[in-house]
């Protein structure tokens, strides 16, 4: 009885995340259409784990489908949906995309957890929920402003759908988990960050300039009213952030949940800027990163970073890992990958 779905769980954070559900007793099967993965992240687990995890092909904007697989699995328990798109900037030029898939696929979820009695719902949501919030750190109790993409909005949206889900129903639990900005690898080096379109992420830029791929990184403004001029924000370890939704699933199955839909913030807790991002990059891998300042990117806010001591207190959580940690598995996974592609021409 320990069945979890996980939507979207070839991606980035899906796939981490079955790692440690699997390292903790969980029996994790997956569901992704590939949009912005591959099935090889099941490989990746399988050489990590030594347990082979079926992922459905399917697109969770058709509801027969997601409604066929909890048919097939009366089984399980609990569902984490990272399934979303989640370019900040596309977002922009295809709003109605962002809307449709980031909705639908909550809304079948849920529609499919009414119809086969499963419980228990762990949300991916984001920083991006706050909005530019001038009262810093941001607790879970800062208010929303006003959302500075679609993409955001789907995430404002997501929340939103959920409070009155568990209001009407008062048997399902939800967990709303505002990641703020994850990042790094796993420690084997053997899985990391493998998107199908093209990372625009401050650390898959870093990594891929110092490796070749990139001339430089762009670092966009250094005249921010911050310590040094560049953007703040909070760097969290992808197996932080992975292990917290496994804190959440035990949290929830033992009826600890003080109300029936809860939201945390899962950032380090610290605020990094962007300057201070690069030397920890130098300093932990001994690599020289081109960088040159450029303009302000258009939608960013100054800082981000967030109190998790909710998180601490009533899930257990303790992130450990800083952000050389960070630069070092981002850098080690980059190698590999990297090794892969020049292997894969030769042949
Ligand atoms: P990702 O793109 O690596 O993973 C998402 C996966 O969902 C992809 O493999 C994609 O193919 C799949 N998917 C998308 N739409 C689908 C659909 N309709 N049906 C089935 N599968 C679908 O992204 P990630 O970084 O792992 O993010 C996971 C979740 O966390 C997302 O909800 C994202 O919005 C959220 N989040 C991410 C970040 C971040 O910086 N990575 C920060 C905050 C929140
Ligand atoms: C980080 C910092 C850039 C690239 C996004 C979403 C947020 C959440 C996390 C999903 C910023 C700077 C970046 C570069 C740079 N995702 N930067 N040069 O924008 O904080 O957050 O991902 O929910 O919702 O908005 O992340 O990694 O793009 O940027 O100087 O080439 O690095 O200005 O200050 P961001 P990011």
């Amino acid at each position: 009885m320990r069945k979890i779905l996980v939507t979207g769980g070839c991606g980035y954070i899906g796939s981490h995340t079955i790692i440690d559900l699997i390292e903790n007793g969980f029996e994790p099967i997956s569901v992704d259409n590939l949009y912005n993965s591959s099935e090889d992240s099941m490989s990746k687990v399988e050489a990590i784990t030594g347990k082979r995890i079926f992922n459905y092909a399917v697109d969770l904007c058709d509801a027969e489908a997601t409604h066929d697989i909890f048919r097939e699995n009366p089984d399980i328990i609990g569902v984490i949906h990272f399934a979303a798109l989640k370019s900040v900037g596309e977002s922009v030029h295809h709003p109605i995309r962002y809307f449709r898939n980031n909705l639908n696929s909550l809304l079948n979820v849920v529609d499919a957890m009414t119809l086969y009695d499963v419980k228990h719902l762990i949300f991916s949501s984001s920083c991006s929920v706050y909005g530019n919030s001038s009262d810093l750190p941001v607790t879970e109790e800062t208010p929303h402003s006003e959302a500075e993409s679609p993409y955001a909005r789907t995430k404002q949206m997501g929340e939103m759908i959920l409070r009155d889900f568990c209001r009407k129903h008062n048997d399902k639990n939800s967990i709303l988990l505002r990641y703020f900005n994850p990042a790094g690898a796993h420690s084997s080096g053997i899985i990391g960050e493998a998107p199908t379109t093209v990372a625009s992420n401050l650390v898959p830029v870093i990594v891929e300039t110092a490796i070749g791929k990139r001339a430089e990184v762009v670092v966009f403004g250094d005249d921010y009213d911050t310590r040094d001029g560049s953007c703040v924000r909070d760097y969290i370890h992808i197996m932080d952030l992975a292990n917290a939704h496994t804190k959440a699933l035990h949290y929830l199955i033992a009826g600890r949940n003080r109300s029936n839909c809860e939201a945390f913030n899962l950032g380090i807790g610290e605020g990094i800027t962007v300057l201070e991002a690069i030397r920890a990059f130098e300093k932990a891998t001994g690599q020289f990163l081109n960088y040159r300042i450029g303009e302000r990117r258009k939608g960013d806010i100054a800082a981000i970073y967030s109190n998790h001591d909710r998180a601490t207190k009533l899930l257990g959580w303790n992130p450990s890992r800083g952000i050389e940690e960070i630069m070092q598995s981002a850098w080690e996974w980059e190698k590999v990958k990297s090794k892969m592609i020049s292997s894969i021409a030769v042949h």
